[in-house]
């Protein structure tokens, strides 16, 4: 991981006085590459996630010594800044501490599979302007989710999947220029898919807003813009998604629908020629299958079960792959 950045501070002047210092206090400790405000940053978030003995990361910042090969911690290798801060798992208790908003040039930020972890997201992050990867997920975060991400103007990957975060989804994620990753399955979102979704500036990203509570249709406006993965499996979605299937979208490769009420008619849906994954099972889905679907070369999934069908299933192409489960409980397949 690389930034194009100096350090702020004045590194080689505060080098002198800390060199001063262990001159004049021999017991003061040396902090080698590590930038010094970042220490006490870091300093910071270890003093408000105690205790922290069963962490393996945080086992490893011990007082004076160089923050740079803590675990845990990357420094970037010009400006020696932290770039990188991930606490994945161990038993700590407490809230994602305030003072990472205090490590400016963090780019990636990870805190995952702690499930004492809880309390939301704090504001301060959105201080951090070059953070890239934001992953706080398999945690017990609740509250909504946050409207101010759309502050983190670099965001690449946003992942705050199974927490337990509640309230509706920001439209104004669809700010963010760079996202390429939206992950908030299995939370308990409520509301509907915002309508700016379909208005991404910048690239389309791959959504996962699975396992959540999620009602209403799916707006008009996304199937303007090709996904290359969506999916809205199990949640409380309505009416037409036949708008996410177009075969214009060539670089649509999967689509879950599964265990929702969608109900529309599939006869005349057109598919994007590389699917890769289609499920649709679970819902209330009416007419039948087009013949197009067996000349989809790269179909490895394909579930339509539980639905109302009818017709013939197509035959011949690809349609071999796929076993009589593919398309259980249908009214007159
Ligand atoms: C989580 O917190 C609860 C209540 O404070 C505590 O009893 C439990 O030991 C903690 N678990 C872990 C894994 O830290
Ligand atoms: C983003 O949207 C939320 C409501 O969803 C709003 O409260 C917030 O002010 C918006 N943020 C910006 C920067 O527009
Ligand atoms: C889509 O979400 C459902 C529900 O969480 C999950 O079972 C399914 O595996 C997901 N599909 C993929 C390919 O991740
Ligand atoms: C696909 O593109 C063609 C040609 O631009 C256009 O006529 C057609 O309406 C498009 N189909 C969909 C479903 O958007």
């Amino acid at each position: 991981m690389r930034i194009h950045h100096q350090c702020p501070l004045y590194y080689s002047l505060f080098l002198f006085l800390l060199a001063t210092a262990i001159l004049i206090s021999p017991s003061h400790g040396y902090l080698g590459k590590c930038n010094p405000s970042d220490y006490k940053a870091l300093m910071n978030i270890k003093k408000s996630l105690s205790p922290y003995e069963f962490s393996w990361e945080l086992n490893s910042w011990v007082q004076n010594t160089d923050c740079c090969d803590w675990h845990g911690v990357i420094c970037d290798d010009k400006s020696n800044c932290v770039a990188g801060l991930s606490i994945l798992g161990g038993e700590i208790s407490g809230q994602i501490p305030s003072s990472v908003g205090d490590l400016p040039y963090l780019v990636s930020l990870s805190f995952r599979n702690i499930k004492n972890i809880t309390g939301s997201v704090p504001q301060s992050i959105t201080k951090l302007k070059h953070l890239i990867r934001l992953d706080l997920s398999y945690l017990s975060l609740s509250g909504p989710v946050p409207n101010f991400l759309n502050q983190l103007t670099a965001l690449n990957f946003l992942d705050l999947s199974y927490n337990q975060i509640s309230g509706s989804i920001p439209p104004n994620l669809s700010d963010l220029k760079h996202i390429r990753t939206i992950q908030l399955d299995g939370n308990e979102l409520t509301g509907s898919i915002p309508e700016l979704f379909g208005k991404f500036t910048g690239t389309v990203p791959e959504l996962y807003l699975s396992r959540n509570k999620l009602t209403g249709p799916i707006p008009k406006s996304l199937g303007a813009l090709g996904y290359r993965e969506i999916n809205l499996s199990r949640n409380k979605l309505t009416w037409d998604a036949s708008i996410l299937f177009n075969p214009n979208h060539s670089s649509t490769t999967f689509i879950d629908l599964s265990r929702n009420q969608f109900e529309f008619d599939f006869t005349n849906v057109k598919f994007p020629k590389d699917l890769n994954w289609l499920d649709i099972s679970h819902n209330k889905i009416f007419g039948g299958i087009p013949e197009e679907i067996k000349d989809l070369e790269s179909l490895e999934m394909l579930k339509v079960g539980y639905n109302r069908l009818c017709g013939k299933i197509p035959t011949g192409g690809n349609m071999e792959r796929f076993k009589s489960t593919s398309f259980f409980h249908n009214k007159c397949l």
